[in-house]
């Protein structure tokens, strides 16, 4: 009942963006390449951290909702996802929809294929569909792989759409509404802004596994390209950008340094940063007008009783 497309070769060489990514003024690291295997297992640890609230906000909503979401979106869906599809909050809202087919979409392929083989276990006769693709960037989905479904649904959870900047989170529904198509439908988790201490709490944590996952970029790198940063040369940073309604998570380099990928030399001065990532906060108006210039209709939001986290329902016109 599994089948796995492996969409990646064609779409992506991260030697061309690590080095596009160093040769800006503000030099940047997609956030994609967080996630080699270890990277997957700091950020697991993330979600159970104290101060990380969107997990578990989020699981909350999803425990209390996940029949009414099912409901909206009906019987005989083809249920997209995008992002790791392992989590406890994929598996509640599968339960409730028994979809006609499951479309988990990630890049990390060790995780789209342990997630796969829980789910197949726990939904035995529900078709997947797996797709190794890089999120960030336009996908082929094989539509005729999706069957007679009656309506094609996304399902978008975890506040990933936080690490698109605004104008890139527009152009994202902007591109998936065609591939919906008509009377398609989203579900989207999107995390709220809040108090700044907040959110600057979430992301630096006391036991700093957080600063290990963002160090752990640069560990990912010299194993991939051979590349060879001191880890112990740059620092973790994150901050709550007001003006931009983000935190930034950046690596600092404590010293000046030159590091080197595969013959190309890429200098540092002492204090210049590497932006990792962003993540973005919403208010929840703000993120339906987001959705309705993309075409879609926001038609229904969930959240909690600390107005922290949302998840937002919309639907595309017939
Ligand atoms: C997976 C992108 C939602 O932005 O909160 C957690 C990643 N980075 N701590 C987020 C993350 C640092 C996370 N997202």
């Amino acid at each position: 009942m599994i089948t796995f497309h492996d969409l990646l070769p064609a779409q992506q060489s991260m030697l061309a963006d690590i080095f596009a990514g160093l040769s800006q003024p503000q030099k940047r690291i997609p956030p994609k390449y967080f996630y080699d295997a270890r990277g997957c297992e700091l950020f697991d640890a993330i979600c159970g951290l104290p101060e990380y609230y969107p997990t578990r906000t989020e699981l909350a909503i999803m425990r209390l909702n996940a029949r009414a979401m099912a409901d909206r979106l009906g019987p005989a869906c083809a249920l997209i996802e995008i992002g790791c599809g392992n989590s406890e909050k994929t598996r509640l809202l599968l339960e409730a929809l028994r979809p006609q087919i499951f479309v988990p979409v990630d890049i990390a392929r060790e995780q789209l294929e342990s997630s796969c083989n829980a789910l197949a276990r726990l939904l035995p006769g529900m078709p997947i569909l797996a797709l190794r693709a890089d999120f960030a960037q336009p996908i082929a989905v094989p539509l005729t792989g999706l069957g007679q479904a009656r309506r094609r649904a996304l399902y978008f959870p975890g506040s990933t759409i936080g690490n698109f900047t605004r104008p890139e989170a527009a152009a994202f529904l902007a591109r998936w509404a065609p591939l919906l198509g008509a009377g398609g439908a989203a579900l989207i988790g999107v995390d709220l802004r809040k108090d700044d201490a907040l959110l600057n709490a979430a992301y630096n944590d006391a036991q700093g596994v957080t600063a290990e996952f963002n160090l752990n970029v640069l560990r990912h790198i010299n194993h991939a390209l051979g590349a060879d940063f001191d880890l112990a040369a740059f620092s973790h940073r994150a901050y709550y950008n007001g003006e931009h309604g983000r935190i930034e998570m950046h690596l600092v380099s404590l010293r000046p340094q030159r590091v080197t990928i595969r013959g190309h030399e890429f200098e540092f001065c002492a204090g210049e940063t590497i932006h990792t990532e962003n993540s973005c906060k919403y208010g929840i108006a703000e993120f339906q007008d987001l959705g309705r210039a993309a075409g879609f209709e926001p038609l229904e939001c969930w959240t909690d009783e600390r107005s922290l986290f949302s998840v937002h329902y919309f639907s595309l016109p017939q």
